[in-house]
């Protein structure tokens, strides 16, 4: 597999599906427009911990027009409950009268119209039997494990033996908060039964995963359940696992006879969802006099709900971010009674970088040290750990490239030096990496006489582009231009793409695409060289190529791709597949069982791959008001081969964004009387609005990766957010002086 990095690869690219979802043509799964639907509310519980005695339902359902209202006492049992993200149990629903969390959806009302749904289920009546809830660290109750899912934990040398003889040390306890997606989509579920097959129109990150789970949560045959999400408002993680919401809708149209359609609310998104769980975090590192690390320890504590064990152990990748002879770690769960989180954005890294990337300036500031310097003294060409040289790794190109273009050499090193007018004035700076994934998959493609392509695969639009890298690998490999090229995605009708997290979407979806393109050049070659009337009768079929509607061969002859084509049969369709280098040949059979099988690094075993970046962000703090602006960001990143530099460009601004977002403003607060949260609306969850966000600036860092996987694409998903936290806490301790080692930074933290 070879794709030369000229052509289309490479090439900004407008999106395909641009025009489409700008006027509204592009179809979200809740504007699937169905004949007679029926539409479901939910009643959640008002309680974090308890059981129910008695749902009084006759006002609700003297409500004219309500059709339906599912509780435990006439659904429970009727479906297993869903795995967790990490595979294991989670948080259930309906099932039993048992309340878990704050949120839980304890009863569905199905009317005929929206407005009907939601006055009955304003009209249930809930008696409670309330237990007193855990909410969080520090609440009585909680149950506080060692993790155990994710195998032993990084470990090497003596780290507190290096720590207690090193000459220069920084211990620092840092929190992060609870953290909600909110994407601009709700999660909305329709459900439709045609006889026995059930089509689900769902926003979703894994269709053949929802497909997969509902099948086994409703006893049902897989090939009897379809799942439909063509374009994804949004997601982050919070679409990329099941919960068992679904299936009560799908119960409710089977109950009814009649499509039905789940809208849930804005605050109801806090609880029947996923979400970011708070963490807490101790770094201690011990270095030498010249700043070379001899002893680094993270250790982390994660919520999460009684029955799951869900944590992200961020551990593994800062434990690999520098060199260190000596390294501990260890990551603890908290049980309490909250509802299960999930995947969002960066989930191990982002919060765990911002206790090492904090730890490091702490450090850097100890050893009277540039922050930069430090990073460059512990860089290190092999992963700390394992050994396993860096496949590539780009992260001091990042910090001096992204430092030149900042002008960080115009920074006065000490804490609270700059000013301007009024405003303290800060400069920070901390690193980003995100691993390397990628996964099996399959696509199908077809390629017509008049040179048009279809590629389909149930891969994700989630807004990263998705359709665009696709359309461009294609028209790149196939030697068309990206308006000859149909992408069908999000619809588990086609052939299986895993879930669009990790990172991994482009890697995988651009491998899968090339093999079916490889395909179809090696049907088209192999008609020609057997044609008499063909110019490249007798040729080698592997020296004929795809160029400008053309097939090519030696001696510059070339012959119009309807011929080549027409040849084939007149319609070539070919089924490819792609298992990545190193993983086992089950990975295909398990991919249409609905799991998530990822291979890090492409599969190899010889190499360690990790995508790098560098933030550099200006803070200004008010003297008096203490008031916290951050003026301008820039940030470089090398994620190996960049498939569309203008969605990529988006997509790392993206990621800065929010990661801007994240560090100042972004919080889900909990009532630790009653394990509630209680800004869970868009207008208490604070968000970064424009006049938080005036500049951004984004540097890609070539970066040539042949070792990490054929094309050498590493990803960039989640990496543009990891690390911003930490340049920003670290600017505003070079503003201020004063060290927030507690997310989100805000004024009032401030004022002492
Ligand atoms: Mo990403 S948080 O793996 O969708």
């Amino acid at each position: 597999m070879a794709v030369e990095a000229n052509g289309l690869f490479g090439r900004p690219t407008p999106r395909i599906d641009g025009v489409a979802k700008v006027t509204g043509a592009a179809r979200y799964a809740s504007d699937e427009p169905m004949v007679n639907p029926a539409f479901a509310y939910l009643v959640t519980s008002a309680i974090a911990r308890g059981r129910i005695e008695a749902l009084g339902l006759a006002r609700a359902q003297a409500v004219p027009g309500v059709l339906d209202i599912l509780t435990n006492t006439n659904v429970g049992g009727q479906a297993k409950p869903p795995l967790g993200g990490d595979g294991g149990p989670t948080t259930t629903t309906l099932e039993t009268d048992r309340i878990w969390h704050d949120g839980q959806i304890i009863a569905v009302v199905v009317a005929d119209t929206y407005e009907a749904a939601r006055e009955a289920a304003n009209k249930v009546e809930v008696r409670y039997l309330p237990e007193p809830a855990s909410a969080t660290f520090g609440s009585a109750g909680v149950d506080v494990r060692p993790h155990r899912s994710r195998g032993p934990e990084p470990e090497k040398g003596d780290a507190a033996a290096a720590f207690a003889a090193a000459p220069v040390t920084v211990e620092g306890q840092y929190r992060t908060p609870a953290q909600h997606h909110n994407p601009i989509e709700l999660f909305t579920t329709t459900c439709v039964w045609d006889g026995p097959a059930l089509t689900i129109y769902e926003p979703s990150q894994f269709m053949w995963g929802l497909k997969t789970s509902v099948a086994e949560q409703l006893g049902l045959d897989p090939a009897n359940v379809r799942t439909v999400s063509r374009y994804v408002g949004g997601a982050f993680g919070s679409k990329g696992g099941t919960t068992s919401r679904t299936v009560w809708i799908a119960i409710a149209a089977r109950r009814l006879g009649r499509p039905v359609k789940l809208v849930p609310t804005r605050d109801q998104g806090f609880t029947i969802a996923t979400y970011r769980a708070e963490t807490r975090q101790r770094v201690r590192l011990g270095a030498t006099r010249d700043g070379r690390l001899t002893s680094f320890s993270h250790e982390g504590w994660e919520v999460t709900s009684r029955p799951s064990a869900y944590n992200v152990a961020g551990v593994e990748a800062t434990a690999r971010m520098y060199a260190c002879p000596n390294i501990a770690t260890a990551v603890h769960v908290v049980h309490a009674d909250r509802n299960t989180p999930g995947f969002m954005r960066a989930p191990a890294e982002q919060p765990y970088m911002f206790g090492l990337e904090s730890a490091m300036d702490e450090l850097a500031h100890a050893l009277d040290m540039d922050p930069i310097e430090l990073r460059r003294v512990n860089d290190t060409r092999t992963d700390p750990l394992s050994g396993l040289p860096f496949s590539s790794r780009s992260l001091m190109q990042c910090f001096d490239s992204a430092a030149m273009k900042f002008g960080w050499s115009g920074r006065s090193a000490r804490p609270g030096s700059m000013r301007d007018g009024e405003w303290l004035v800060g400069y920070g700076c901390a690193a980003a990496c995100y691993p390397t994934n990628i996964a099996p998959a399959a696509a199908r493609l077809s390629v017509t006489p008049d040179g048009k392509a279809t590629i389909g695969m149930a891969g994700h639009e989630i807004g990263t582009g998705a359709y665009t890298t696709v359309a461009l690998t294609v028209a790149h490999s196939l030697g068309l231009k990206i308006e000859d090229v149909t992408v069908q995605l999000g619809d588990s009708d086609l052939p299986p793409v895993t879930v669009a997290g990790g990172s991994n979407n482009a890697a995988t979806t651009t491998h899968v695409a090339v093999k079916a393109c490889e395909e179809v050049r090696r049907r088209i070659a192999e008609a020609a060289v057997k044609d008499e009337d063909s110019p490249f009768h007798g040729a080698d079929p592997a020296t004929l190529g795809l160029s400008e509607r053309m097939l090519t061969g030696p001696g510059n002859r070339t012959e119009p791709l309807d011929r080549a084509v027409g040849r084939t049969g007149g319609r070539l369709e070919v089924y490819a597949e792609n298992v990545p280098t190193g993983m086992p040949a089950t990975a295909m059979a398990e991919l249409y069982k609905g799991q998530v099988t990822f291979a890090r690094g492409g599969g190899r075993k010889d190499v360690a791959a990790y995508a790098f970046g560098a933030h550099f962000v200006e803070v200004r703090v008010h003297g008096r008001t203490r008031e916290v602006r951050v003026p301008r960001v820039v940030s470089a990143f090398a994620a190996g081969t960049i498939i569309n530099p203008l969605t990529a460009y988006s997509q790392y601004m993206g990621g800065v964004i929010w990661g801007l977002s994240s560090a100042l403003h972004e919080a889900t607060e909990i009532d630790t009387r009653s394990a509630r949260y209680t800004n869970d609306n868009l207008a208490d969850y604070m968000i970064a609005v424009n006049a938080d966000v005036p500049s951004v600036e984004i540097i890609m860092v070539p970066e040539h990766d042949d070792r990490v996987n054929p094309l050498g694409v590493k990803g960039i998903g989640e990496i543009g957010i990891v690390g911003v936290n930490a340049a920003v806490a670290n600017a505003v301790f070079h503003a201020t002086g004063q060290r927030l080692r507690e997310l989100p930074v805000r004024l009032e933290k401030l004022l002492s």
